[in-house]
């Protein structure tokens, strides 16, 4: 079973951990992270091996700051731009990998771009420490809820892995928005942790979006599934339906739902991206065959809420 310490007392561990090539989970801002060292094949494999992820979906290689990020991609005056604002912090930019760069080609799954992220807190400080980029997707089983606590971590992949270095609830509580650049401009790849219009202020530049494909297989239709059904926007609770609310009103028969959580009283969806998963997670457990969920409005970090739903949604075999 991992050790669980205190993000003030794990530092060193992790960093020996990472340079024997083990995955570990360490908190970011966004979730927990399986990081792995992102040089080292055998570390990569480890985190596929652990998470039984598909060996074709491209990771995250976290850095320590700005400059470890430039010997590793191609940064033009755009995606510097946005590194500048947005860096450290919940934005991962897709970018041309630089040959010689040392990232094992595990990591991109063989593309020729690469996804780079400058996370705050405990990651960086061990990044910088190890003086190594990281992969590091969410940490949790492949299907699974991404872990936004060391708990749902440790209940997850806790038998698999040596160390989670716990930071309390992770503060943003969904993944990183993902946006690739290139020099035909900027598209929306994942929403995430930082609204799109945010980006879109500060690049000058509409996003594209409903990029498809290869861009991000991470983005399979059931990738955030639940064991309940899952049923959205509704009206009106069913008999024997948790209920996933959102804001200071109640659907109808909210009183007799099964379970009940609510992603944010007052309605503010920074908190509602917060609670997500924890939340789904927690009527998942609640033994309710179909959790129900009230609309959340689409605007801001709304996009991101609504697309893990759908996700979470998704038709699957099972
Ligand atoms: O907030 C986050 O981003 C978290 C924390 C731990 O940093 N990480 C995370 O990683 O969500 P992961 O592996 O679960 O998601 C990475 C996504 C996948 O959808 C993957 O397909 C996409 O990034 N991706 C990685 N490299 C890519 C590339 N070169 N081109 C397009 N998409 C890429
Ligand atoms: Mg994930």
């Amino acid at each position: 079973m991992a050790d669980i310490l205190p993000e003030s007392e794990a530092l060193s561990r992790a960093v020996e951990l990472l340079r024997e090539g083990a995955a570990i989970a360490i908190p970011t801002e966004t979730v927990y992270g399986l990081a792995a060292d992102a040089t080292n094949g055998e570390a990569v494999a480890r985190i596929y091996e652990t998470k039984g992820r598909p060996q074709f979906n491209p990771l995250i290689a976290h850095v320590a700051d700005i400059a470890m990020a430039e010997r590793i991609a191609d940064f033009n005056p755009l995606a510097r731009r946005l590194a500048d604002a947005f860096w450290p912090g919940p934005l991962t930019l897709v970018l041309p990998h630089r040959a010689g760069s040392g990232i094992h080609p595990l990591v991109t799954a063989g593309l020729d771009t690469i996804a780079l992220r400058y996370p705050r807190g405990f990651g960086a400080r061990v990044i910088a420490a190890l003086d190594r980029p990281v992969a590091a997707p969410s940490a949790n089983s492949s299907g699974r809820i991404s872990g936004t606590t060391a708990q749902a971590v440790a209940a997850d992949l806790g038998a698999r892995i040596p160390l989670i270095v716990d930071g309390g609830p992770t503060p943003v509580g969904l993944e990183s928005t993902i946006v690739k650049v290139s020099d035909d401009g900027i598209a929306l790849l994942r929403p995430g942790g930082i609204a799109a219009e945010e980006i879109e202020r500060v690049a000058g530049l509409p996003l594209a979006r409903g990029a498809k494909g290869v861009q991000a297989p991470g983005m399979l239709a059931s990738h955030y599934a639940p064991s309940a059904h899952m049923r959205l926007n509704v009206g009106e609770v069913k008999p024997g339906e948790a209920l996933l609310a959102f804001g200071p009103r109640r659907v109808a028969g909210a009183e007799k739902a099964f379970a009940l959580r609510n992603l944010s009283d007052s309605g503010d969806l920074r908190e509602a991206a917060t609670n997500l998963f924890s939340h789904l997670l927690a009527l998942d457990s609640s033994g309710a065959a179909t959790i129900a969920v009230e609309p959340v409005p689409l605007e801001g970090l709304g996009e991101a809420i609504n697309d893990r739903l759908a996700r979470a949604a998704a038709p699957r075999d099972r």
